[in-house]
């Protein structure tokens, strides 16, 4: 019988306690492991928002987030935070997963004390560091410091081996983002959630007057490489989109990002929006700016829509499983995956190539059926399963 081991999952931001989710669940069922969870709380309510969904409590919360952070002084307290942390928990395993600041400061604290490191969603890469930053360069130090590593797809693996990454601590499991979609769809279907505010016809399962279903251009932004004129662009294209297509809705969960948030109020709301969690109606009566959606809500929504506007890596992966076209507002993706096999496409953040996409898309049913039909290649939903499978393997290595 292995003795228990003690295994923390340190994490932060809205993306990371999604996909983190199944991993946790499993590792809570099993008797073989003590799983304790810390959180930086680098986003504060997009993460208690997943966490309620998931029904998981932090052992420790570090409650780390301030609003409009900078990158150094986030990272700077999180290294300090998560190092404190470790020194009194003394797990016998890290666990993160993905690209974000929290990740690299565990990463990097877990080094410190000499304690080996499993990082979830090991080895995608643009090779440009500037493209997504810093996350990127978040990455590629990760591996270069982890113990484990667990890639989405056999690209991801090949990326790894390509940095000499050793061969024996590379595992393929697929995106454990799908297991968290299998289990968010399962409830969807089980009691269809409500969006706030949005009106009663564009509710998931709702028609209007007509009997109709509008159609809906589900949209999300953040990357730090579109702050300024990228975002500016972004928000043109929509404005002029949702003058040309009266009949169709695009709807806009907007990220609590203060630099995400003043162009977008700007540019397509009635006035700026101060606070975090208000809902605002843009000018444009076909333009719903809502808050960041619980993910049962983002769920339903992306589900309901007919296609997805985003530079969000999350949405990239989830979007095939549903069968939904994805524009990227991107230049690079460290996702070709899903572009390889036409799910996806990026189309830059000129206020032209985005409003020439989706007007093709919204215009050309053949075009857009060919976008439809796709397989996802991210995952089958047990990628967890077969995390907690090495996870047994390396430990039983390591007491023998
Ligand atoms: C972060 C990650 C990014 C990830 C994204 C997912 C870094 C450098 N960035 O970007 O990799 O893709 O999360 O969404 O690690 N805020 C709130 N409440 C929240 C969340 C954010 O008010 O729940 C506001 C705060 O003012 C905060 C700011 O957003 O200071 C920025 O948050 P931060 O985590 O630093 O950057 P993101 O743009 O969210
Ligand atoms: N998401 C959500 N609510 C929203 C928007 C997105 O739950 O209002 C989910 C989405 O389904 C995906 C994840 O958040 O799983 C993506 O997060 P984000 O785009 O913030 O980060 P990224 O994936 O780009 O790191």
């Amino acid at each position: 019988m292995m003795k228990r081991k003690k295994i923390s999952v340190i994490f932060g931001t809205r993306p990371e306690a999604i996909k983190l989710a199944p991993v946790i669940l499993a590792l809570k069922k099993d008797r073989r492991f003590i799983c304790k969870v810390c959180v930086t709380a680098q986003h504060r309510e997009m993460l208690d928002q997943v966490l309620e969904v998931f029904g998981i409590k932090p052992d420790v919360d570090l409650n780390l987030m301030r609003r409009n952070q900078t990158l150094s002084d986030f990272a700077a307290r999180a290294l300090v935070a998560i190092d404190k942390y470790l020194t009194n928990e003394k797990p016998d395993f890290v666990l993160v997963q993905g690209d974000t600041t929290t990740v690299f400061c565990a990463a990097l604290a877990s080094f410190y004390h000499h304690i080996p490191l499993g990082h979830v969603e090991a080895g995608l890469r643009t090779w440009n560091f500037n493209a997504p930053w810093p996350e990127e360069a978040n990455r590629v130090l990760t591996s270069r410091i982890g113990t484990l590593h667990f890639a989405p797809t056999m690209g991801n693996r090949r990326n790894l081996l390509k940095e000499r990454i050793a061969t024996d601590r590379v595992f393929v499991t697929g995106n454990t983002v799908i297991d968290a979609l299998f289990l968010a769809l399962a409830k969807v279907k089980k009691c269809p959630p409500d969006i706030d505010g949005l009106p009663d016809f564009l509710q998931p399962g709702k028609c209007n007057t007509a009997g109709k279903k509008p159609r809906i251009v589900l949209i999300t932004g953040h990357r730090r490489e579109n702050f300024g004129k990228g975002f500016e662009n972004i928000c043109r294209a929509i404005a002029v989109l949702a003058k040309r297509f009266p009949d169709v809705h695009f709807v806009y969960p907007v990220h609590l990002n203060p630099n995400v948030r003043e162009p977008v109020y700007r540019i397509l709301g009635q006035h700026s929006d101060k606070s975090s969690f208000c809902i605002h109606h843009s000018e444009l009566e076909n333009v719903h700016l809502i808050a960041p959606q619980s993910y049962l809500s983002f769920v339903a929504l992306m589900n309901r829509s007919s296609l997805i506007l985003t530079d969000s890596g999350g949405v990239q992966e989830e979007a095939p499983s549903l069968g939904k076209p994805v524009l990227v507002m991107r230049d690079v993706t460290e996702r070709p995956e899903a572009v390889d096999s036409g799910a996806v496409k990026l189309v830059g953040t000129s206020r032209k190539s985005i409003v020439r996409t989706v007007g093709n898309l919204l215009t050309d049913s053949k075009l857009y059926k060919r976008m439809r039909h796709t397989r996802n290649p991210y995952g089958d939903g047990k990628a967890a399963e077969r995390i907690i499978k090495v996870l047994v393997r390396f430990i039983r290595s390591q007491t023998h």
